[in-house]
């Protein structure tokens, strides 16, 4: 986060030399000129750190301070006075100023003073944006990660987290795109700094632009107070700008300005600051119809698309689905209050072959809805909607090779992919022949034509046992 310093001082050479001693990246400095309305314009000003000379501040000081304490960010004051009376230095402590400094001393002390002031400050914006963060921060680890669909995506992923290049994250509705890049900055070299995440389809055009670039006082109509835009909040960290398909073009091209020299301006500000953030966009639209329509502009797409990352919807991973429920039911299960342990064996089919058009949210709505349902201490079948149940009766294998090849394979050879695949299959047709056959394995082997000791052998390699289906059928 950018710290904004305000100053007002009576002496205007000075004002001038603090300003030029401050001047750095990190720090944005505003001087108050007009003198006769100091005052007004101070309470007008967004600011951190507010270094005002006493004659500036209206008697009776007691309720100006608290006046400057009201502000939405609480600023730290730093009050310069004429006077060297402690008397006087401690009526202003009284008052509520933070720092009190005597406008005699050498202008060096003065300045070390006031930075030493500056820095605690950001030490506190830091921890406070630290603090936030620890509410939800999402680790790569926690990715559930058992099909090679995902695994191969996350091994792009775990590429692009140190460096420092703009990503957009594509993909469908649901599938974590924002968790990922919650995750993404929280394994960076800019974990310490702010995760700033902005929606540009929640709001209206004008709102957007102040949102993300902010804005001076006055610059339009209910503009009363200047105000931080996303971007400068973001300094030192990341900006997750989701939904980016619906920014309006004339947005589009300021944001490209932006990311071409990393230089902000506000709205209605005659001056551009430098930020230092990386860009993380997100759709779910396909953005490649939105440029050929004219809808989204092709630079700004190669610009911010540094590296594309397009996680993969969840019905071409379906074998990230037992073990996503699982982990969900541990994770809930404290937190509803539900002594629901784990789920039967036919709902998780049912799970593993419905379509998720929501992907990962709908699952997790549907497991906790179950969690909430379910009699006993597991999920079972009749907990789950009516449109998940209906599919749990296709055949698993039938869900096991897609219609359509996942984009993933394109990296792979033909062998891999069948390395991939046939044990699953192999896997889920002796799966399903035990349990018809009860666990007899001889007849098992006989109905799949194969050697009983052969089949024995499989059934080692995937660690089925004969007694697991000693009851018959599904539950
Ligand atoms: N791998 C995962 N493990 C656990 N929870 C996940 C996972 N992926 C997503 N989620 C959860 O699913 C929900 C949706 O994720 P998120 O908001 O990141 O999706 P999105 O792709 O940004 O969706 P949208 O396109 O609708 O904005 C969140 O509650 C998120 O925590
Ligand atoms: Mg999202």
């Amino acid at each position: 986060m950018i710290v904004r310093v305000i100053l007002a001082m009576h002496d205007a050479g000075l004002q001038k030399r603090l300003a030029k001693a401050l001047s750095r990246p990190g720090l944005l400095v505003e001087s108050l000129v007009e003198k006769g309305h100091a005052w007004d314009n101070v309470l007008r000003r967004n600011g951190d750190v507010i270094v005002i000379s006493q004659s500036l501040i209206p008697e009776p000081i007691e309720g100006s301070v608290y006046l400057l304490n009201q502000l939405p960010d609480t600023p730290t004051t730093v009050v310069v006075s004429e006077s060297d009376s402690p008397d006087e230095h401690a009526r202003l402590l009284a008052a509520s100023c933070d720092t009190v400094l005597y406008a005699g001393l050498p202008e060096r002390r003065l300045i070390d003073a006031i930075e030493a002031t500056i820095e605690t400050r950001q030490q506190l914006l830091r921890h406070d944006l630290g603090g936030r963060r620890v509410v939800s921060k999402p680790q790569l680890s926690d990715f559930v990660s058992e099909s090679t669909t995902m695994r191969m995506f996350m091994q792009l992923v775990e590429r692009v987290v140190p460096s420092n290049s703009s990503l957009m994250i594509l993909g469908e509705t649901g599938v974590g795109k924002e968790r990922l890049a919650r995750a993404i900055h929280a394994e960076s070299p800019r974990s310490s700094g702010p995760f700033v995440a902005v929606n540009c389809a929640a709001l209206p055009e004008q709102l957007l632009e102040s949102e993300l670039f902010g804005h001076e006082e006055g610059s339009f109509t209910g503009a009363t107070r200047s105000r931080r835009g996303a971007f400068e909040m973001a300094d030192g960290g990341t900006i997750f700008l989701d939904e980016i398909g619906e920014l309006p073009l004339h947005l589009q091209a300021k944001l490209l300005r932006v990311l071409q020299d990393y230089e902000v301006r506000p709205v209605g500000s005659e001056k551009a600051f430098e930020v230092d953030v990386r860009v993380m966009a997100a759709s779910n639209r396909d953005l490649t119809a939105e440029m050929d329509q004219g809808r989204f502009r092709r630079d700004l797409y190669y610009r911010l698309g540094v590296v594309t990352l397009t996680v993969p919807p969840l019905r071409e991973r379906r074998e990230d689905i037992p073990a996503l429920v699982q982990d969900y039911i541990d994770y809930l299960r404290p937190k509803i209050g539900r002594e629901v342990y784990t789920i039967r064996e036919g709902a998780l089919t049912a799970l593993c072959n419905y379509d998720w058009p929501g992907n990962v949210r709908e699952l997790l709505n549907i497991v906790e809805r179950a969690m909430l349902l379910c009699e006993g201490d597991e999920i079972t079948v009749d907990s789950l909607p009516a449109g998940v149940q209906e599919t749990g009766s296709a055949s698993p294998e039938a869900q096991l090779v897609p219609d359509q090849a996942p984009a993933a394979w394109k990296a792979l050879t033909l062998g891999q992919v069948m390395e991939n695949i046939l044990p699953r299959v192999e896997k889920a047709y002796l799966q399903m022949i035990l349990e018809e056959t009860a666990g007899k394995v001889g007849e098992a082997a006989k109905r799949a034509g194969i050697h009983q000791r052969g089949l024995y052998n499989k059934m080692r390699t995937y660690g089925l046992r004969k007694e697991d289906f000693r009851q018959g059928g599904q539950a």
